[in-house]
């Protein structure tokens, strides 16, 4: 039976005390599932990611990220745990503009102190040429467009092969062949048991999820 590597249950989030944004929500993925999250702006999809991914904490309920349960009051002990497990997709990117595609690629080994080999170097080309990024791969990230950045920050989140991406609209800006080029890559990790928690709007991604919710009034319905 494949394993179960996120676990929510009767989750609570209010931001002011008295609005729950995220209401009594329960929630499991197995590994190796790719999850899509749909729901009207405003309904609390990047609070629920940014609880999944550890940057923001919930107010009461259970967590267990791979059979860890995640106190609230520890998050500062988490940031290991994060950079281990889990790759982020931002909705804004959160780019350096002022250095390369590469060395943007390649943050994550710098902030946890780890090796750059030429594995990663490999691994880096090989996303590259995928997400066709190879020819503008020493350009500065500034002086690339939106769709551009946004394939670049795709690119950073998986680098290190984590086992849990989440990523919060991540072909918000993309056209529609490379919507289909990431959501192809997205779905071959799987295969490797990567498990992927991915908000969207756009209908035409729902076909790649092997499971879909929709989150409204702070709970989630598969659908
Ligand atoms: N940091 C924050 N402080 C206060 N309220 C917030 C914060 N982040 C989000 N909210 C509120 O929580 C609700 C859900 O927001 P959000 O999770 O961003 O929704 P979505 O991603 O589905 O558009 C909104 O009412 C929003 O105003
Ligand atoms: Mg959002």
């Amino acid at each position: 039976m494949a394993n179960m590597i996120i676990k929510m249950e009767h989750i609570n989030k209010t931001y002011d005390g008295s609005y729950y944004v995220l209401n009594d929500l329960s929630f499991c993925a197995q590994e190796g599932q790719l999850v899509i999250i749909k729901g009207k702006s405003g309904y609390g999809k990047s609070t629920l990611l940014n609880i999944l991914g550890l940057l923001d904490v919930f107010n009461s309920g259970l967590y267990n990220l791979n059979g860890l349960v995640i106190n609230p009051r520890n998050y500062n002990k988490y940031s290991n745990l994060r950079s281990k497990y889990i790759g982020f997709i931002f909705q804004a990117y959160h780019l350096i503009d002022s250095i390369s595609i590469q060395d943007n690629i390649l943050l994550p080994y710098l902030y946890s102190n780890e090796q750059i080999d030429s594995e990663v170097i490999d691994r880096m080309h090989y996303i590259l040429e995928d997400f066709n990024l190879i020819d503008l791969r020493r350009k500065k990230v500034s002086l690339l467009s939106g769709g551009e950045k946004q394939r670049v920050a795709i690119a950073r989140a998986i680098i290190k092969n984590p086992p849990i991406i989440i990523a919060d609209e991540p072909t918000g800006n993309l056209d529609d062949d490379n919507s289909i080029t990431i959501m192809k890559h997205l779905k071959k990790m799987t295969e490797n048991k990567t498990t992927i928690i991915l908000v969207t709007h756009d209908m035409k991604l729902l076909e790649y999820g092997d499971v879909t919710y929709s989150l409204q009034g702070g709970k989630l319905t598969q659908i």
